[in-house]
């Protein structure tokens, strides 16, 4: 027997809360570069006060083009456990710019060494599924005979399905693919790591998502999915000529099929997620003058306890001692 442990995903959650405290201000005001900024400032500060030797290995990009939250930069305190970390302080930029839902703010942490490094790749052609259609499912399989093997696994009728999808005209014969079995699709503009996370969860009414989106978005969704059960199979999929070579360069190999163990080589995992814009993932931060209030999902890997939180914030009390601005 173990002794009790520390649970990380309970610190990782004020900083996803920090995070969207601060963001979701920007909320429907058209500059998605201001709302990750706030984002980025509340959790970059936050995590000065994690007892970690953390290095950051999906986050806001190369230190050139990120001064903050980069891929390589070292995080927390220099004590503590040696760990990859992945970050998106808003997943879903647009979204929180034009008031859509589902921006959320999302952390995850692994053992150092254990997480995927996306490299030149963007993009990444997903299927995900919740456990019960997670062995009957094939990325390569044409489209019509996916959703009809989903939906005898999970014991519905195709029509009865709902597929995420984001609505980009890479997506346009895959919309049409789906329109043709009579299965049913949620189209959303931005935001594939609640799409996939919806799909996993067996209360959500969300059946499968389907379709290309980011590279380091499906790190993110993998860490998660590894905690709460079924699948995400993956391949990249560049999408210009440049992140094709610059694929072959590195000797990435675009015809492998990657599951979630495969993008996370662990289980010793925790997941933090606060909802900016609300949805029907998470609800978004509501404001009240001198308090707010966020919810969240977190997670931890070795017990697979999985908590939803709702957290009261009094800004006015916070506001004397935090450097976070809200
Ligand atoms: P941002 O938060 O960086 O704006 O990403 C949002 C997102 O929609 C992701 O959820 C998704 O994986 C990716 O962008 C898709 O990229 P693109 O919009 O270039 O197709």
């Amino acid at each position: 027997m173990e002794k009790p442990q520390k649970n990380i995903a309970l610190d990782l959650v004020r900083i996803t809360e920090a995070a969207a405290l601060a963001s979701a201000r920007w909320l429907g005001k058209g500059d998605k570069n201001a709302g990750d900024q706030a984002a980025v400032d509340a959790m970059r500060q936050s995590f000065n006060a994690l007892d970690l030797q953390g290095t950051v290995i999906i986050g806001e990009g190369e230190k050139d083009d990120a001064p903050m939250l980069y891929n390589g930069e070292k995080l927390g305190t220099g004590e503590g456990s040696a760990v990859d970390i992945a970050v998106d302080p808003v997943e879903g930029t647009n979204l929180l710019a034009k008031g859509r839902p589902n921006a959320i703010s999302v952390i995850g942490i692994a053992p150092a060494g254990t997480l995927f490094d996306p490299g030149p790749s963007y993009y990444m052609q997903k299927l995900v599924v919740s456990a019960a259609a997670k062995d009957v499912v094939d990325i390569e399989a044409p489209t019509k005979e996916n959703l009809q093997k989903i939906a005898k696994a999970l014991g519905k009728d195709v029509d009865d399905l709902i597929v995420f999808v984001l609505d980009k005209p890479r997506h346009e014969t895959l919309i049409q693919e789906i329109r043709e079995t009579g299965a049913r699709i949620q189209l959303h503009t931005d935001g594939d790591v609640s799409g996939a996370l919806m799909a996993v969860d067996p209360k959500s009414e969300i059946d499968v998502m389907m379709g290309t989106g980011g590279t380091p978005e499906g790190v993110l969704a993998a860490i998660a999915i590894r905690i709460m059960g079924g699948e995400l199979f993956a391949k990249l999929d560049p999408q210009k000529q440049a992140e094709k070579n610059a694929l072959s360069e590195a000797g990435k190999d675009v015809r492998r099929i990657y599951e979630s163990a495969d993008l996370v080589k662990s289980t010793d995992l925790f997941f933090a997620a606060t909802g900016i814009s609300g949805g029907n993932f998470l609800h978004g931060v509501k404001y009240d003058g001198q308090s707010a209030y966020t919810h969240s999902i977190v997670m931890r890997g070795k017990t697979g306890t999985i908590r939803y939180i709702e957290a009261y914030h009094s800004l006015s009390t916070l506001m004397e001692f935090s450097s976070v601005k809200y």
